[in-house]
């Protein structure tokens, strides 16, 4: 191996040996460099004859050739590792498992207001919501709860501590009462010129769901529940009328012509004559057990006044059930805080 071989070796082994482009740019310097060792064996052909320069020449030429060519496979092989690095470094796992999208669903106590709505809706009834931060006077006066009366306590109202712009203590509305009264005075605000000149006025008939409030909690009651309200006010409307929209919402909503209906005298502030409502199964688990799930009865004078209406004039009923109930009967589900605990496994079942 001559000297200019040598010189190819030793530098392709320095090549080689450098970790990094910068090690590698150093170890060309060392070669290539302005005092390289190429560098200096050109520098080195001055000395010599013409015939000696033109074959020695030749020959530093291509030793140069050789270690440029050299440096660039060895830079071209650094690129590669490199790049090959930086795509091991950024590589995707594309074998694990996407993201799906959920299929979502309705809560079964919504599905049970979507469907009271729409049975209610096609017997005429509007769908009304209103706040369930209410004042005393809604939910408790206006509905002809005397103040003081021991009628009050019969709900284990949550008080809010605070006042409303009239001076008004404020109330998580222990049930959907009010709503009739909000509805029913917008109504009449709405006809004032018919009512003042004795003109009919169309009739109210509207339902209104939404949340309630008690303090109260077993496996059928939650401080926090459903109820739907309803209210049908006319010139002549009667508890026959009553019974006949409750029994025929009671059989469409559990499908069942044979469902039994009975209306059991009760109490209630607003209402007079008062009934609760129990329903019979005709068959399945519950078949022939009478089951408590409305209140009902003919709206009250008092509070057919507080309406803004003729209690001489205007007459009709109200109810006001319990769609967690009415959803725990129509799934056969027994305890009641399942719905408000928000465990999947629970919900998925109602997809
Ligand atoms: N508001 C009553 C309750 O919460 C139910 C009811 C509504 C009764 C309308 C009669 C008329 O128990």
């Amino acid at each position: 191996m001559n000297d200019l071989d040598q010189l190819v070796s030793a530098a392709l082994a320095e090549f080689t040996a450098a970790p990094t482009p910068a090690e590698l740019e150093n170890a060309k310097a060392r070669f290539m460099g302005k005092s390289g060792r190429v560098t200096e064996l050109l520098k080195g052909l001055a000395a010599l004859s013409h015939d000696e320069k033109k074959t020695r020449g030749a020959e530093i030429n291509q030793t140069k050739q050789r270690i440029e060519a050299a440096l660039a496979a060895r830079r071209q092989a650094m690129a590669a590792e490199q790049l090959e690095a930086q795509l091991r470094a950024e590589a995707l796992d594309v074998s694990l498992p996407g993201r799906q999208r959920g299929v979502g669903g309705l809560h079964p106590v919504s599905r049970t207001i979507e469907r009271i709505e729409s049975i209610f809706g096609s017997m005429g009834f509007d769908v009304a919501e209103g706040p369930e931060i209410e004042t005393d006077w809604m939910s408790f006066t206006a509905l002809n709860n005397p103040e003081n009366h021991p009628a009050r306590s019969m709900q284990d109202t949550f008080y809010v501590d605070m006042k409303d712009e009239q001076g008004q203590w404020l109330n998580l509305r222990p049930h959907t009462s009010p709503m009739q009264v909000r509805y029913a005075r917008a109504h009449a605000a709405r006809y004032a010129s018919e009512l003042a000149t004795g003109q009919p006025m169309p009739e109210i008939r509207v339902i209104a769901p939404g949340r309630t409030y008690r303090v109260d909690s077993d496996a059928t009651h939650s401080p926090m529940f459903h109820q739907c309200e309803g209210l049908w006010i006319g010139e002549n409307v009667s508890f026959k009328d009553l019974k006949v929209v409750f029994t025929d919402f009671c059989r469409k909503f559990f499908e069942s012509d044979e469902l039994q209906l009975r209306f059991r005298p009760s109490f209630f502030p607003f209402t007079e004559p008062s009934a609760e409502i129990d329903i019979a199964f005709a068959s399945g688990p519950l078949k022939g057990q009478w089951l408590e799930v409305a209140g009902s009865g003919q709206v009250h004078p008092n509070v057919v006044r507080n309406y803004g209406l003729d209690p001489e004039r205007h007459i009709g009923f109200a109810f006001g059930m319990g769609p967690d109930r009415l959803t725990m009967l129509r799934y056969g589900v027994n305890d009641l805080r399942l719905f408000f605990d928000g465990d999947l496994r629970f919900l998925q079942q109602f997809r």
